[in-house]
């Protein structure tokens, strides 16, 4: 039985949505990552119930919460850390740009793995920082990390900003791929920023395994940024977490805030506290759903849009649709001009010829978005 409605539209025009804002009324947005599904009842009550206190001033989280995201490290990643290792953010990006920030010297490089969301692309260059790419591979529906060239990268940086699960890529790493990264980085003397954001958004069965669970020694030089912003699709609240276990590197860290980065939004810590504590029901309803969008998602493009390649992605909603055999130039203006579908451009992440498509959507607005995306190819 369902219990939650993913199939049923919801209209976000005129709510100060991002996604639904940037284009006109004719274009169908299929871009930015967030979802377009209603928020799960209990995170909303728990919204509701926090408004009727009627004062809104600076938040902190309180102790339920911080405790309930160690409960939760512990019971789903068999992750043990102390409650002060958990510090509160208005967001993963700034936690990646205040690690970059806190733990690295002008000059130092630090490696990405490419495609890469854009904000990781563009983080080293704030901090007078050199990018050293590493680039991912998609061979069928597998995404390889090639361990020497990543060796080598590591060997001219200090840090590997990392991203698990991948975006754009939907790649879930591995046990015995973290493993090999881990220890690649370590005999480097790289710290590690593992960005997590996608962690809960896993298909066929997959469990999260933090980078830093892997052992004390990965943990005391990783920086962890987790959120529950995107399984729950309240990314507009604007809450995160990092979790550093080692006490030195987490001051700086934290010292690393000043003058940009200040409290966290008070709504966005009592939905995360709810997300926790009541959101078990509906995240488990959303992965069937979104599982099936994207099984429904790959046969499609696969049978009706000619000359797009797809490898069906392990997590996250988002698909890495490779263009370059289409014979159009980069997909993503193409698209928006002929289909009137929004697309996110893969020249974002450091791929021109590839765009990222968001299939956290009701069915009916997926399968519209296809069919436009196949009309304009057969009107070529
Ligand atoms: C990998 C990744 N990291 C970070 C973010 C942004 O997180 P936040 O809004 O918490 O800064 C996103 C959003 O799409 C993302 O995909």
């Amino acid at each position: 039985m369902k219990d939650f409605d993913f199939e049923t539209p919801i209209d976000r025009r005129g709510t100060g949505c991002s996604k639904w804002s940037r284009y006109g009324d004719d274009v169908l947005p299929m871009w930015v990552a967030d979802m377009d599904f209603a928020v799960a009842p209990p995170i909303l009550h728990a919204i509701r119930a926090r408004l009727d206190h009627p004062v809104l001033g600076y938040g902190v989280a309180r102790d339920a919460l911080r405790d309930a995201v160690v409960a939760m490290l512990a019971r789903e990643y068999g992750w043990d850390v102390a409650p002060e290792a958990v510090c509160f953010l208005p967001g993963v990006e700034p936690g990646f740009n205040m690690a970059l920030r806190a733990l690295l010297a002008p000059g130092d490089g630090v490696v990405v793995q490419t495609p890469a969301y854009k904000p990781m692309l563009a983080a080293p260059g704030h901090w007078g920082l050199r990018r050293v790419d590493a680039p991912l591979a998609v061979r069928g529906d597998d995404v390889l990390c090639d361990l020497d060239a990543l060796r080598a990268a590591l060997a001219k940086s200090r840090a590997l900003l990392f991203c698990n699960p991948h975006n754009p890529l939907g790649k879930v790493f591995t046990r015995a791929e973290l493993g090999s990264i881990a220890a690649a980085a370590l005999d480097s003397g790289a710290v590690i920023v593992s960005d997590e954001i996608h962690c809960e958004l896993l298909f066929d069965g997959r469990r999260h395994i933090p980078i830093a669970s892997l052992s004390s020694e990965v943990a005391a030089r990783t920086v962890t940024l987790m959120s529950a912003s995107k399984t729950y699709n309240i990314a507009g609240l604007k809450t995160a977490c990092a979790i550093i276990p080692d006490a030195a590197m987490r001051d700086r860290f934290l010292a690393s805030k000043a003058g940009m980065v200040d409290s966290v939004n008070v709504l966005g810590l009592e939905a995360t506290l709810a997300a926790l504590e009541h959101g078990a029901a509906w995240k488990a309803e959303l992965l069937r759903y979104l599982q099936g969008n994207r099984d429904w998602l790959v046969e499609a493009v696969r049978g009706r849009l000619p000359g797009v390649t797809v490898h069906r992605p392990e997590g996250t909603f988002l698909a890495w649709l490779d263009g370059s055999a289409i014979g159009i130039g980069e997909p993503q203006p193409w698209f928006l001009d002929r289909a009137k579908v929004a697309l996110s451009p893969g020249a974002e992440f450091g791929a021109p010829l590839g765009a990222r498509l968001n299939f956290g959507c009701p069915r009916s607005v997926l399968e519209a978005g296809v069919a436009r995306l196949q009309a304009a190819l057969a009107a070529r």
